[in-house]
């Protein structure tokens, strides 16, 4: 049976991917920062999953307001790099897994969770700077990737709790999948950020870092947060954040918190980024 082993979550700031694209990943606005991710990199080396399901965002570049999926699950065989105004980013074809992807959208559909099934996506800077952090620039990712896109650009995005369930359905799909897969779990975007209107700017460290310790120890209490607060207190595009308690329902009620980094600025944004190991994988 497939298995999740474990979580990460991190921002996906697109300076980070045009740093990293341009040559200026050891300037020192941006090697602090890298060198953040460098025991990540080293322990996704060392555990080698076989598929990530990448929960992220997308910023009008697959989808625009003509539609708007709460939860886009992409079961196409590959995706390609977005053209966001600059280009595609210069990063390999993803590679999907359409059966495991298939399976999920079964499973979590029966499950009562309507997903949106997508058999053609191009993925933005929500899903490709999260690779880039985690597995550097190599000539072609290193496994499959499930792209799951949630809705928080237009009001209104899923709640907290709908998206801590949705994760224990996720999880629930993958472990009565009959391949022998190794899954990581990726939650992507926030952490606090605003790009608009008179808070832009907006970076709230003591929320952030709460918010990192309820996300291992009181996942419950955190995903019943209401949105408002989500705006209030990390800014309007730190609602971004809901996606990571998708990523934590998949995971164990207690988990180990592997590694813990965070930093600020990069761009207008806080980086946050955690590894969390399900304890005792497929016992859930
Ligand atoms: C920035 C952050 C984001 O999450 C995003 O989607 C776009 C820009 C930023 O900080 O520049
Ligand atoms: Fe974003």
């Amino acid at each position: 049976m497939a298995e999740i082993l474990a979580g990460v979550v991190c921002s996906h700031v697109p300076a980070i991917g045009a740093a990293l694209d341009n040559g200026k990943a050891g300037e020192p606005y941006w090697r602090p920062l890298f060198r953040g991710f460098e025991p990540s990199k080293a322990w996704i080396a060392q555990l080698k999953p076989d598929v990530v399901i990448l929960v992220y965002n997308d910023h009008g570049s697959a989808f625009s307001l003509e539609m708007i999926p709460t939860f886009a699950l992409g079961c196409a065989a590959e995706f390609a790099p977005a053209d966001e105004g600059w280009g595609a980013r210069p990063v390999p074809v993803v590679e999907g897994h359409p059966e495991l992807a298939w399976h999920i959208a079964q499973s979590v559909i029966l499950d009562e969770f309507d997903l949106t099934i997508v058999n053609k996506m191009d993925v933005d800077h929500g899903l490709t700077v999260p690779l880039s952090l985690m597995f550097g620039q190599p000539a072609q990712w290193p496994c499959r990737v499930i792209p799951l896109a949630v809705n928080v650009v237009q009001y209104p995005p899923p709640t907290g709790n709908r998206c801590y369930n949705l994760g224990k359905a996720i999880r629930k799909a993958v472990e009565s999948f009959d391949q022998p897969l190794r899954v990581v779990i990726f939650g992507t975007g926030g952490m606090s950020h605003q790009l608009q209107g008179p808070r832009a700017g907006l970076i709230n460290p003591e929320f952030d870092k709460r918010f990192l310790d309820r996300l291992v120890a009181d996942p419950q209490a955190l995903a019943r947060i209401p949105h408002v607060e989500y705006v209030r207190e990390a800014g309007s595009e730190g609602i971004e954040m809901v996606m990571w308690l998708i990523m934590r329902g998949a995971l164990d009620d207690t988990v180990k918190e592997v590694y813990r980094f965070y930093h600020v600025p990069a761009s207008n944004t806080a980086v946050g980024h955690m590894i969390l190991e399900n304890v005792a994988p497929g016992a859930a």
